[in-house]
Parts: C-alpha cells; sequence; structure tokens
C-alpha cells in the first residue's frame, strides 16, 4: 500500500494547469456505447476512474485503443456482454451510466448496484424511475437492475431531486427513444452539460442541458464523433483552496471561471484574494492569501449552488480560520467522515447530523491520517499541507481516483509531498 508523506507549513506558488473533468469524462465513456461508429475522446483525466471503466468497456467487448495519452477512441459495434457485474459496479460506481447507454443502444441492460459507499447511501430510485417512465420494464433483482424494452418511447419526467445521475442517465436513453423527453428538475452541473454536448457532436438533440429543463428528441442513430471533455472544476476548486489555506499565490489555468463562480465567491468572503484572467489563449484563476480566512457558512446545493464534493476540502480551510463556521451538507447524508481525521491534526470540528460547526483556530498539526473517500482525502491533502510538522495520508488510492499527477502539480507549486509506497 503507497501513503503520501507530506512536511507542511510551506506556501503554495506558481502555475498549476487543471486536468479533464473526472465526472464528464466517466458519462462521456458510457455514452459513447450509444454510437453505431468508434468516437475518438480527448483531454481524459489520467486517472484510476477513467481507467477501470475502460477497463469494464473492454471486458464488454468494446474496442477501445489509446493512441496518445488523455485520448481514447472506442468502437462499441465489438460489445457482446450487455451487463455490469457486481465485481465492475464494485470498482467504479459510475459504471451505472451503462444502464441509461445499454438500454439506449440495445434495448436491454443488466447493470448491478454500486450500492451504498462512504458518504451514503448512494440509491437509484430516480434512474430506474426514469428508465420505466420511456418505456422500460425495470425490475431489481437482488442488486442487478435488469432493463427491458422493445422500444423506448420519450416522455414527460419529473425528478424529486436534482440528481446529476438520473439527469445523465436519462438522458442517455433517451437520445436514441422514439419522440421527445423533457426531463424537469434536471441537474445543471457543467459535466451535464458537457455529455449533452458530446451526444449533439454524436448527432443527438438535446437542448436546455444546463437548465433545469432539458428537452430531447430521440435518434433512431448517433454516429461517432471527436470531442475534449471540459477541465475538471472540482479539481481547480481543491487547488484555490490549497492556496488559500497555504498562504500562497498560485495561478490555476484552463478552468472554465463561470463553473467556479460559487466557490471563488465564498474564498472572497474569507477574505482571499481571487482575481480571474484571461492569458489570451486559456483562463485562469490567480488565488493568494496572506493570513488565515474569515469564518463564513457554507450549504452544499445543486449547482450553481456550493458543490458538495468541495465542502470537504473547505472545512479543512475553515478549520485555521478567526472564528465559527457552519456548514450544512445538503447532498449526501453522511459527508463528515473527514472531521474525525481533521480533529486527530488538532481541529475544532463538531458534527450535528448534517451540519459541522467548525471552531476556528491558528494552526493544525500535522499527524498519520486517513482518506475516507475521494473528496475526504482532498481534504486530508489541504490540511496536511498547512499543518506545522510531518503528516502521512493512507488509504491514497481513493485519492488517485480523481486526482491526476496530483503530487507531482503539488511539487511543481513548491509543497513537500512524497508518494511512499510500503
Ligand atoms: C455525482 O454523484 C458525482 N459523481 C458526485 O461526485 C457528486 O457529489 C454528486 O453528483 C453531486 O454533485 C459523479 O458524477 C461520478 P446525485 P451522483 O445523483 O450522480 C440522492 C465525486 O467526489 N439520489 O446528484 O450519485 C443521492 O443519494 C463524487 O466526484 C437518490 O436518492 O449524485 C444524493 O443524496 C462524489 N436517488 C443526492 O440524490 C437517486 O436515484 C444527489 O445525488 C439518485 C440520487
Amino acid at each position: 500500500m503507497a501513503y503520501f508523506k507530506v512536511n507542511g507549513g510551506v506556501p503554495l506558488n506558481g502555475e498549476v494547469s487543471v486536468s479533464g473533468s473526472k465526472n464528464a469524462a466517466l458519462p462521456i465513456l458510457c455514452a459513447s456505447v450509444l454510437a453505431d461508429a468508434p468516437c475518438r475522446i480527448e483531454n481524459l483525466p489520467e486517472i484510476e476512474d477513467v481507467k477501470r471503466l475502460i477497463e469494464i468497456l473492454t471486458a464488454m467487448g468494446a474496442t477501445v485503443e489509446c493512441p496518445e495519452s488523455g485520448v481514447a477512441v472506442i468502437d462499441p459495434s465489438t460489445i457482446k456482454d450487455r451487463r455490469v457485474s457486481t465485481e465492475m459496479a464494485t470498482k467504479l460506481r459510475a459504471s451505472y451510466y451503462m444502464l441509461g447507454s445499454l438500454l439506449g443502444r440495445y434495448g436491454e441492460a443488466e447493470v448491478a448496484e454500486p450500492g451504498g459507499c462512504a458518504i451514503g447511501q448512494r440509491p437509484m430510485d430516480y434512474h430506474i424511475n426514469g428508465m420505466r417512465s420511456l418505456g422500460a420494464d425495470v425490475i431489481d433483482r437482488g442488486g442487478i437492475i435488469i432493463a427491458r424494452a422493445d422500444e423506448l418511447c420519450g416522455s414527460d419526467i419529473f425528478l424529486d431531486m436534482a440528481s446529476v445521475g438520473a439527469t445523465i442517465n436519462i438522458m442517455l436513453a433517451a437520445s436514441r427513444a422514439k419522440g421527445k423527453t423533457t426531463i424537469n428538475n434536471a441537474a445543471r452541473e457543467p459535466h451535464v452539460v458537457d455529455v449533452a454536448n458530446f451526444l449533439n457532436a454524436m448527432g443527438a438533440s438535446i437542448r436546455g442541458a444546463g437548465t433545469d429543463v432539458i428537452r430531447i428528441n430521440g435518434r433512431e442513430k448517433l454516429h461517432g464523433c471527436t470531442y475534449a471533455v471540459i477541465p475538471d472544476q472540482i479539481e481547480a476548486g481543491t487547488y484555490m483552496i490549497a492556496a488559500a489555506a497555504t498562504k500562497g499565490n498560485v495561478v490555476i489555468k484552463n478552468l472554465i471561471p463561470a463553473h467556479l463562480e460559487a466557490i471563488s465567491a465564498k474564498l472572497m468572503e474569507c477574505g482571499i484574494d481571487v482575481v480571474e484572467g484571461d492569458s489570451g489563449s486559456e483562463f485562469y484563476i490567480r488565488v493568494s492569501a496572506h493570513d488565515r480566512p474569515r469564518p463564513v457558512n457554507i450549504r452544499t446545493l445543486p449547482y450553481p449552488g456550493f458543490p458538495t464534493d468541495l465542502q470537504q476540502p473547505m472545512t479543512a480551510l475553515l478549520a485555521i480560520s478567526y472564528g465559527n463556521s457552519f456548514i450544512t451538507e445538503n447532498l449526501f447524508e453522511d459527508r463528515f467522515n473527514h472531521v474525525r481525521e481533521l480533529n486527530r491534526m488538532g481541529a475544532h470540528i463538531t458534527v450535528n447530523g448534517r451540519t459541522a460547526l467548525v471552531a476556528g483556530l491558528e494552526k493544525l498539526y500535522g499527524a498519520e491520517i486517513h482518506a475516507t473517500d475521494l473528496r475526504a482525502g482532498a481534504a486530508m491533502i489541504v490540511a496536511a499541507l498547512m499543518a506545522e510538522g510531518e503528516s502521512i495520508i493512507r488509504n491514497v488510492h481513493y485519492i488517485d481516483r480523481g486526482y491526476e499527477h496530483l503530487v507531482e502539480k503539488l511539487c511543481a507549486l513548491g509543497a513537500r509531498i512524497e508518494r511512499v509506497t510500503e
């Protein structure tokens, strides 16, 4: 097993370039199954989740070539197995996007439910109800979702919650259904828009992505295309928070500032300097700080609200604020597992249901800490970088799922971090 050794207290300085979005790349790779010809997908992040999904596609029989780093060419015409096994689903939650793409392409799918994880139960009822609305027979047999449809027909769907996964899965199936589908109360995240743009590049007819009403005119066939994935808003936000926490001065490049408005606004409310810029070839955000942050209150919400995926790194930053901050996690029922690890570093955080009270103090101290999930791992990185002394961060496989070349990028910013393999 590997771990990270971090000597904290060093302000991050310099430039870092954002990689492709994990949460766009995964559904886009699944969406390529809907095409009747190969798709070339570019700007894929080199992270574990992408590698696992490519393994799953290959295991199903798709022909996948990776001619250069960050590029995959997928030919779904050789797919033989229309099932995603429990083993596959356990390896990668996002394999559940195969439900919409296999059903849309073949009229049948067998996809294991990934089940709960460290942040919550993660049910798929909105996904299943959406497929049924499109005319599929769907049964859940011992954690395996079995869906069949002689013909998918467009429908008017209303989501109980603006679920990212359900919005995308329904969009995938509806793109090849007969007739019109409307998704009401749709998720508006940038990665939802990116999947819609990819499908439209394949010849789909999707309008309204990025708003809470998405309209899809189903197409009988979809063709291949070449498409580049958008920059990862959560990776960008994580580096913005790390720059603030270490009182550094960092330019985060190759991002879309509009995707980061909630985190930029919250950091400015903390008294952090946040400046957006355009170098002519790409947008950037410069984050700099000379002091501890002011306390703020955070309520996570669906986009464009404050993203739940940055709640955990932000909790680490607020642990050294000049006062008390209240953080309310509205999206997931158990997304405070990072708190006990931060308290091991000297933080004063108490959790009551879905709200954490962060009593800010001057500094944290290095300790042996554990990543309990992907973004909790990001919180450990932020805390270790700003803490006084040495930290050991275990379970780094969680972090490898979603942050490309993390050690290299942080070392280029002056961080004293290394990966140690036991
Ligand atoms: C996506 O998960 C992301 N994952 C998550 O990022 C992110 O935290 C989440 O969206 C919210 O932005 C990927 O994109 C691969 P949801 P998803 O459906 O689609 C409940 C990361 O760190 N719900 O919007 O699963 C659900 O339990 C990951 O990159 C149902 O009840 O999120 C949750 O409480 C972590 N029934 C809420 O809705 C359903 O059928 C929001 O979930 C579906 C969801």
